[in-house]
């Protein structure tokens, strides 16, 4: 099959996503992180298109979620509640006991919401307990970026947790580190999973530690995550805990990026080249309302001219169309790019769709799964409708 047939078919911008690409990854995870005693959670906030979920589903992982319409989009597309979590961020303490209700794994990253918990739920519904691991780094700008992250509670908490847990008599399942993908990296990694292990050994009932996310599939700012290397340390790591219960740990892994970054690619038309200075703009029809991680983060994704491949290689600042400082990459050397050409942004696949906007009024991508021989549209391009569908005029009565 070829990508340009599809593009003629649908149109730019697109969001391209190739299956094999995300089933060898999650094989990939499968082969190298403890077998037997690893689960994987999609983290759909990545990439939450239904035709995505199904395929995870297909694929028998479990399901990564942090808001309540997550956890239906997760129900809708056939997972159980048993197979979804849930780990909100400083949520409203009604959204937890709504995931209670429907039945979904509850993870808890604040000593508020953990008191209202044990309150409510005592010892009646287990409950998994979200961890900031900023005392296992030594590296003092992670170091920093943990101690001012809202995310977690600070491990040096553990005794008051202690403290709740036995006053409401709290049923704890579960051991979660707060990741990030920004940061994560190996070392980091194995001081929390040390971390971890010797806090499960103050609970009674806790069977699993949940390393979030994190896994870094690229070497690019930092290190690619060494899966091998974190497989083996984490197997020994299983083999010498010892609960006086008997209980055997099980490790769960919520990856968004390692499974589905490299698998997206977003296409995109050349429309206008300008140049400005000395600087060459390839302005393309879309811009961070489709793809805001290059301008938010700074993220690297490389660019092929699919359209003049063989083209005399220059430099080009890659723009978007927003009335906004708008960039895909900046002096970056491409093969020529013309007017009408059609560039594929690589390693767009996580948090490339899902945090899309309707900015400047610009409707929001086609999505297409592209699986073996066959290629499907997976979400619509918004139009004019989509985009005043909820703008009314109804009067309060105060
Ligand atoms: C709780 C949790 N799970 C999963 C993820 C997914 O991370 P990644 O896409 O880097 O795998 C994140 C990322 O921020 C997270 O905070």
């Amino acid at each position: 099959m070829k990508i340009v047939d599809v593009l003629n078919q649908v149109g730019t911008p697109c969001y391209v996503y190739d299956a094999e690409l995300i089933r060898n990854r999650y094989e990939k995870l499968q082969s190298h992180l403890p077998q037997g005693r690893s689960r994987f959670f999609f983290a759909m906030k990545s990439l939450s298109n239904l035709a995505i979920l199904r395929l995870m589903r297909e694929l028998k992982a479990g399901l990564d979620t942090v808001s309540l319409f997550e956890i239906q989009m997760g129900l809708q597309a056939g997972f159980e509640p048993s197979d979804i979590i849930f780990t909100p961020n400083v949520v409203h303490f009604s959204e937890i006991e709504a995931a209670v209700e429907l039945g979904v794994g509850v993870n808890i990253e604040n000593l508020n919401n953990l008191e209202k918990f044990g309150k409510k739920f005592g010892n009646d519904y287990p409950v998994c307990i979200r961890f900031n691991p900023n005392i296992a780094i030594e590296d003092q700008s992670s170091k920093k970026w943990y101690e001012e992250s809202k995310f977690g509670i600070p491990y040096k908490k553990l005794g008051l947790i202690l403290d709740l847990v036995q006053r409401y008599n709290i049923h704890v399942e579960g051991l979660h580190i707060h990741s990030s993908h920004v940061i994560m990296n190996h070392d980091i990694l194995i001081k929390s999973a040390e971390l971890m292990f010797q806090a499960a050994l103050k609970f009674d009932d806790v069977r699993y530690v949940d390393f979030g996310g994190g896994l870094n599939p690229k070497p690019r700012k930092q290190e690619a995550t060494d899966i091998v290397t974190i497989g083996k340390v984490l197997t020994t790591m299983l083999e010498n805990y010892q609960h006086p219960s008997g209980e055997e740990l099980q490790l769960r892994f919520e990856p968004g990026r390692f499974l589905v970054g490299e698998a997206g690619t977003l296409y995109v038309e050349a429309t206008v080249l300008k140049k400005n200075g000395n600087v060459q703009f390839a302005g393309v029809d879309s811009g961070f309302n489709h793809l805001i991680r290059p301008m938010f983060y700074d993220s690297h994704h490389k660019i092929e001219n699919m359209s003049n491949p063989e083209g005399r290689i220059e430099e080009y600042t890659v723009v978007g169309n927003l009335c906004e400082v708008d960039n895909f990459a900046k002096s970056r050397h491409i093969p020529t790019i013309r007017e009408g050409d059609i560039l594929a942004i690589h390693d767009a696949g996580a948090y490339g769709f899902s945090m899309s906007s309707q900015y400047n009024s610009r409707p929001r991508p086609t999505e297409v799964l592209l699986d073996g021989l066959e290629a499907f549209v997976i979400r619509e391009r918004e139009n004019f409708d989509d985009m005043v569908r909820n703008q009314v005029y109804r009067k309060i009565n105060v």
